[in-house]
């Protein structure tokens, strides 16, 4: 049967107001381009005639801004779930323009076949190959496309010329079956490939196949500055003195590491720390600083969901896939964030906290408590099955005008049960073992800023003496200063 090829504007008109579309890739990484800005202009086109067109989407993680930007700013998307950092699609769920779920993306694919969703119906994916009898080969981000393919009753592929073939061989395509008959998932290793080089589909669901040459759109990353080389010299300063006093093993651990521009620079300390031996990772996002490493022999080998990195160093890896192909496996994010894989391996994981509180405990998602940035992404999967958890974040946001550390945060995505380290530029609060007041005294000793150390001293003199001291009119002072003068430094414990 020969392949549908079409124009995005016709396999836009394949998507009907209505339905629930899964986008494959993970990130901006593999994300489809054309067809979903081609549905956001059918979307405007139909909303100025007045009629309704809304779509529901799930993807991977993020994508870029030709897929959430191009429909949050069409109004085009009725829900979406599991993550997102578009600016556009931000404003529309703050504004609940948009319904958004935000979840453990290890999560979603075995929550959608459970019913606990709305089932996709239809799926977009990326590849950098697709055959007549159905194979297709994912690009730079696998997602959650082989579980898209599966329960839609269409799939449109998007074939990006710009990625070769040669990428075959890179990805590792597996879905565990279900409760009650799920078996262990046979990852040992780190390196340990455990399914298929494509993904299977009925050839009969491809409706519709579009070309593009369109490149990635993974935005560049801020170079690492003093406070984000402080934070990642701390990080490979407590690795290394675990190492020293036996409690991680002299082969070391394979390490997960977050996403942002912190995590990217932690990263790249942990690479320039030689007392640190080369190690292995086992994570969601392989980003910028990972490459370098690789071609050093400092990373050894990274399972992950996606290339999430820029296009000189995807560039570099697509022209020497030899050297690569036997360093890097990208597998769906049901196994690349397995709590099961993350607890028999026994993971570092290195993930960036918005704000943490004297406790512990970790607020990775939500400004003042209430508007959503991006998600918790992975950083949950990790975090609770971890050999051991790190939290990192710079002391103070906005010039000092915010305190990353607070009484109480104003939203939980990490409790205090979960988090085993808090680091900051500032130093490294080892919580393991710690009763709360304990951690509260490690907490403002080590990792909070000097002007703000005082303020969270007199903030536990205000509380009654307790298990978990609070005092629940102050908790949230320093927020509702924030909020009225723009500078948590006018805070006043004086109620
Ligand atoms: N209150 C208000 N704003 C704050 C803040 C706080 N306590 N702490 C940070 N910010 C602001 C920063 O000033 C910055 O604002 P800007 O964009 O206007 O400059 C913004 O939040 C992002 O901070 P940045 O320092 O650039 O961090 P980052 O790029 O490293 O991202 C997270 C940090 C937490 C947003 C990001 O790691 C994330 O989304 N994490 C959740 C998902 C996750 O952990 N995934 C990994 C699992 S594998």
């Amino acid at each position: 049967m020969a392949l549908p090829f079409m124009s995005a504007a016709e396999a836009a008109e394949v998507v009907k107001n209505g339905d629930v579309v899964g986008m494959g890739g993970f990130t901006p990484a593999g994300a489809p381009k054309e067809v979903p800005t081609a549905i956001a202009h059918k979307a405007q086109s139909l909303h100025e005639r007045g009629e309704e067109f809304k779509i529901g989407v799930y993807t991977g993680a993020s994508t870029g801004d030709s897929c959430d930007g191009e429909l949050a700013r069409a109004h085009a998307i009725s829900f979406r779930s599991p993550y997102q950092s578009s600016k556009d699609l931000r404003n529309e769920l703050n504004a609940q323009e948009t319904h958004y779920f935000d979840m453990h993306l290890s999560e979603i694919a075995q929550d959608l076949r459970y019913g606990f969703m709305p089932r996709p119906n239809v799926a977009i994916i990326e590849a950098c190959q697709v055959t007549e009898d159905g194979e297709i080969v994912p690009t730079a981000g696998v997602g959650n496309a082989p579980t898209f393919c599966r329960m839609a009753d269409i799939i449109i592929v998007e074939l990006n010329e710009a990625m070769p073939a040669t990428m075959r061989g890179m990805h590792d395509i597996y879905e565990p079956a279900d409760p009650p008959v799920r078996r262990e998932i046979p990852i040992y290793h780190v390196s340990d490939r455990i399914g298929a080089d494509c993904i299977k589909v009925d050839p009969k669901k491809i409706v519709a196949v579009v070309r593009t040459h369109r490149p990635n759109e993974v935005g560049k990353f801020t170079e690492p500055d003093e406070t984000t080389m402080r934070i990642g010299n701390n990080v490979a300063l407590f690795l290394e003195t675990e190492m020293k006093e036996g409690r991680m093993p002299k082969s070391f651990l394979p390490i997960q590491s977050g996403v942002g521009n912190i995590a990217n620079a932690v990263l790249g300390a942990l690479g320039e720390n030689k007392d640190i031996p080369p190690f292995e990772m086992y994570t969601e996002v392989i980003q910028d600083s990972v490459i370098g490493l690789m071609k050093e022999g400092r990373v050894k080998f990274a399972s992950g969901c996606s290339l999430t990195i820029g296009a000189d160093k995807l560039q570099d890896i697509l022209d020497h896939m030899d050297f690569f192909r036997s360093k890097i496996v990208l597998r769906p994010q049901e196994l690349s964030n397995n709590p099961e894989v993350a607890r028999r391996l026994g993971l570092i994981t290195i993930n960036t906290a918005i704000e943490a509180d004297i406790y512990g405990n970790i607020n990775s998602t939500h400004i003042c408590g209430t508007k959503m940035m991006n998600g918790i992404g992975g950083s949950g999967d990790f975090t609770r099955n971890a050999y051991v958890s790190i939290y990192t974040t710079p002391s103070v946001a906005k010039d000092g005008a915010i305190s990353s550390i607070v009484p109480m945060v104003s939203h939980v995505d990490h409790s205090e049960h979960s988090v085993k380290v808090l680091i900051t530029e500032q130093g490294i609060a080892d919580l393991r073992g710690k009763s709360p007041i304990q951690r509260a005294e490690t907490i403002i000793e080590n990792c909070v800023h000097p002007m703000y150390k005082e303020m969270m001293r007199d903030y536990l003199n205000h509380c009654k003496k307790a298990h978990t001291p609070h005092n629940l009119s102050l908790a949230f002072a320093m927020h509702e200063e924030l909020l009225k003068s723009g500078d948590m430094r006018n805070t006043k414990f004086d109620k």
